[in-house]
């Protein structure tokens, strides 16, 4: 049995999401590609009327209007400040005159590292050793437990725990390539350890004991059905940072670093 700590404070809520079923890549390119035209359109009175119209100014209308109107489509905050640099960044590349291989070079090693990002909405970013240490003070002392970490990332999860509990099992499952090589290269020699390149929503988690997420607030309310689906009476679903809406957690841990971070855990 997991020692459960009481729930002291509320799980964070997340009221601004994006609307379900469109990619946020796909309201940024409309809400650039309605800038630009309508970028176009201010130039095109402006020649007409022959006023000046300057590149400089054509640049900058385009970032307040791409801000307005993905603030008015409620793409979230920190998409506001991608959608503003996004065009300034481009002209700057443009005048840096780099090789096209630099772009390709650039390309490849983002693909290979944030994959399916653009629709899974769940970057690819790391949990530290104080994280993965409260982990550890949450599992059993019982020997022969199971358990996976959903989008292991660079593997540090699981290299951690596999160390420190040699009598357990733990698996990570990484959609990305390259992260889940590294993960993969990390853990090549740890008997009780094993990561997969796949994606979890196909991975059934009946078999675990532990499942632990350190995701983004987008899958939460998907994950909680596949964990109630799929996770035995008694297995305990740990998650890092992400509350799931309208569940209210078993406990919540409490780190103590600068940003008061938090594990929430859910038995099922
Ligand atoms: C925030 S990172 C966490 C990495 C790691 N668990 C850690 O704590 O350091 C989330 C990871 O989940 C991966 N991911 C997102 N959706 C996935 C899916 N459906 N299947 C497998 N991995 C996924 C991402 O590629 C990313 O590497």
């Amino acid at each position: 049995m997991l020692p459960l700590v009481p729930q002291r404070h509320r799980p964070i809520e997340y009221m601004r999401l994006m609307p379900k079923r469109v990619p946020p890549i796909a309201l940024a390119v409309f809400a650039h590609l309605l800038a630009l035209g309508l970028c176009g359109f201010v130039g095109w009175l402006a020649h007409t009327w022959q006023l000046p119209f300057s590149f400089g100014a054509a640049l900058f209308l385009e970032t307040v209007l791409v801000v307005v109107i993905s603030n008015r489509l409620r793409m979230p905050v920190w998409w506001l400040f991608i959608q503003a640099l996004f065009m300034p960044v481009v002209v700057l590349t443009q005048s840096l005159h780099l090789a096209a291989g630099w772009y390709l070079a650039g390309f490849i090693s983002l693909v290979l590292f944030y994959w399916s990002t653009f629709t899974t909405q769940v970057p690819l970013y790391l949990s530290r050793r104080q994280v993965w240490r409260a982990v550890a003070m949450q599992l059993p002392n019982r020997s022969g437990l199971r358990c996976i970490d959903l989008g292991s990332g660079l593997g540090g999860w699981v290299n951690y725990l596999a160390r420190l509990r040699r009598d357990c099992h733990f698996k990570g499952i990484e959609s990305a390539p390259l992260p889940s090589l590294i993960g993969k290269l990390r853990t090549l020699f740890q008997s009780n350890a094993a990561i997969a390149w796949g994606d979890f929503w196909h991975h059934d988690l009946s078999a675990y004991d532990v499942v632990f997420a350190y995701l983004s607030p987008v899958p939460m309310p998907d994950l909680w059905k596949k964990a109630q689906r799929e996770m035995r009476p008694g297995s305990v679903l740990i998650s890092y940072r992400f509350s799931i809406p309208g569940v209210a957690p078993s406990a919540v841990i409490e780190l103590q670093d600068l940003g008061r971070t938090q594990l929430y855990l859910w038995r099922l």
